[in-house]
C-alpha cells in the first residue's frame, strides 16, 4: 500500500522520502487485504500550509488523515492537479473507491468521469456544497455523495454579513484610498449608506440563509425577508423573518439580496439579465453560494449600467478563477462596488477543523460499514437524500432535513 501526495510542482525526485513535511511522494508497504484506494483533490497551500498545520484543507496537510489511513493500510492519493485527461485526478479516479473533494478547489466529477470511475462508491465533500459532482450521474451508478453539513455555515454567514456591510458602507474604495496615500471623504461618502432601515432578503433559508438573518437582527433593518421552497421548522419561525412566496416579489423590495441556496439545475444562471432587472435599481447583491448561480456577464453589465450598486462574494463559476474573469474588474458607475475575494469564506481555520473531522468521520463510517449521519447525505441508493438540491419527484427515502 502506498501513501502518495502529489501536486503540480513536483519535479524533483530528490524530494521523495526526504522529509515528510516537504515531500510530495511517500511510499509505504503493508499487508492489509482490505485496502481501499482513497483519492483526495485539495488545494495547494505552499509555504502557508507548511507554516500553519491547521490549514487542513491543503494537499500538504491532507485533512490530517494521512497517518490514520496509512496505519489502516489504505492507499491515499492526494493531489491538486485536477484539470484535463492527464491530471492526477483523472488518472486516479479510474480505480479509486473513495473520492474526497473540496468546493474550494473543486475536482469536477462529470458524468464522463463517473463513467470511467469503475470502483467509485463514495464521494466525500470536505465542506458544504456538492454541485461539482454530477449528482444525477452519481445516482445512476449508485454512488453515495456525502458532505459535512453545517461544518462551515457560521463561517459563511459571517462573511455574508461582512460583505453586505462592505458594499453598503462603500468600504473597499475607502480602504484603497488609504493605501494609495489618498484622502477624499466626499468621493467615498457620496455612495456610503447605513444598513439600518434597509430591506434585506435571502434566496434560500437553510442553514446559512437563516444564520445570516439571525446575525442581521441587531442592525434594525426595515425588513428581513426570505424565499425558499422549503418552509422553516415551526420552532425556527420568527415574526421578524418574513417569507415571500415569489422570488421576483422579494427582489423588487430588497435593497440587499444574499444568495444562500445550492447550485442545481434550477439555480444555474438564475440571476441572469432578466432576473437582475427585477431587482430594485441600485441594489447590492452578495453571492457566497455558487458563482454559476449568477450569470457572469449579466452581473458586470448591471454594475456598469448602475442597476446594481455592488456585487460581492467568494464563489466563481470556474475555480480557480481565470485572470480575465469579468468579476475581477466589474465596478459600479463610480468605480467601486466590487467585494470579490477568492473562495475562502467557508475555509477559515475554525471551519477547516470541523470539515476535516467530519470528512474523517464519513470515511470511517464507510470503512466500518456503518450508517452515515442522515444530515450529511446528499445522494444515496440511487436517489437524492437531500431536499436542498431542487424540488423533484423522489422515492420516500429523503432523510436530510433542509432548513437550519
Ligand atoms: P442547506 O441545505 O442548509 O440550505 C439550502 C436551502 O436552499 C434549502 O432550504 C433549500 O430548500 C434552498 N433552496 C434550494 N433551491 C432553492 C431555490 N431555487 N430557491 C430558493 N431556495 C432554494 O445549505 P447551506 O448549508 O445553507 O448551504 C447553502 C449553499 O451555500 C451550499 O449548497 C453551498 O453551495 C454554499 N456554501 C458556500 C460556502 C463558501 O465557502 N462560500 C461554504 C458552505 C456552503
Amino acid at each position: 500500500t502506498r501513501l502518495i501526495s502529489t501536486h503540480r510542482t513536483l519535479t524533483s525526485p530528490r524530494l521523495v522520502n526526504q522529509n515528510i513535511n516537504s515531500a510530495r511522494t511517500l511510499n509505504f508497504s503493508t499487508t492489509s487485504s482490505n485496502m481501499v484506494k482513497v483519492l483526495a483533490v485539495l488545494y495547494k497551500g505552499g509555504q502557508a500550509a507548511q507554516e500553519e498545520p491547521r490549514l487542513l484543507g491543503t494537499i500538504e496537510n491532507s485533512l490530517g488523515i494521512s497517518d490514520w489511513l496509512k496505519k489502516e493500510g489504505h492507499e491515499f492519493i492526494v493531489t491538486d492537479d485536477k484539470e484535463g485527461p492527464n491530471s492526477e485526478f483523472q488518472k486516479h479516479i479510474a480505480d479509486a473507491e473513495i473520492l474526497v473533494t473540496t468546493p474550494f478547489h473543486p475536482g469536477y466529477l462529470t458524468a464522463d468521469l463517473i463513467e470511467k470511475a469503475k470502483n467509485l462508491k463514495l464521494c466525500v465533500t470536505a465542506g458544504v456544497g456538492s454541485d461539482h459532482i454530477d449528482l444525477n450521474a452519481a445516482n445512476k451508478k449508485n454512488i453515495t455523495v456525502a458532505e459535512v453539513s453545517g461544518s462551515n455555515v457560521v463561517s459563511v454567514a459571517e462573511h455574508v454579513v461582512m460583505s453586505i456591510l462592505l458594499l453598503v458602507r462603500n468600504f473597499v474604495p475607502a480602504h484603497e484610498q488609504i493605501i494609495a496615500d489618498d484622502w477624499n471623504v466626499a468621493q467615498i461618502a457620496r455612495n456610503a449608506y447605513d444598513l439600518e432601515g434597509k430591506v434585506v432578503g435571502t434566496v434560500g433559508c437553510g442553514r446559512i440563509g437563516y444564520r445570516v438573518l439571525e446575525r442581521l437582527q441587531g442592525f434594525n433593518c426595515k425588513e428581513l425577508l426570505w424565499f425558499d421552497y422549503t418552509d422553516l421548522p415551526e420552532d425556527k419561525k420568527k415574526a421578524e423573518f418574513k417569507r415571500v412566496e415569489k422570488l421576483e416579489d422579494m427582489l423588487a423590495k430588497c435593497d440587499v439580496v444574499t444568495i444562500n441556496c445550492p447550485l442545481h439545475e434550477k439555480t444555474k444562471g438564475l440571476f441572469n439579465d432578466e432576473l437582475i432587472s427585477k431587482m430594485k435599481k441600485g441594489a447590492w447583491l452578495v453571492n457566497t453560494a455558487r458563482g454559476a448561480i449568477c450569470d457572469r456577464n449579466a452581473v458586470k453589465k448591471a454594475l456598469e449600467s448602475g442597476h446594481l450598486n455592488g456585487y460581492a462574494g467568494d464563489v466563481w463559476d470556474v475555480q480557480p478563477s481565470p485572470k480575465n474573469h469579468p468579476w475581477r474588474h466589474a465596478f459600479n458607475t463610480l468605480g467601486g462596488g466590487n467585494g470579490m475575494v477568492p473562495h475562502y469564506s467557508g475555509t477559515t481555520l475554525d471551519a477547516q477543523a470541523r470539515y476535516a473531522n467530519g470528512a474523517k468521520d464519513i470515511i470511517q463510517r464507510y470503512l466500518a460499514g456503518k450508517e452515515q449521519e442522515p444530515a450529511n447525505l446528499i445522494v444515496i441508493d440511487g436517489d437524492y437524500a437531500s431536499k436542498a438540491y431542487g424540488q423533484r419527484e423522489k422515492k420516500a427515502t429523503g432523510q436530510k432535513p433542509a432548513g437550519p
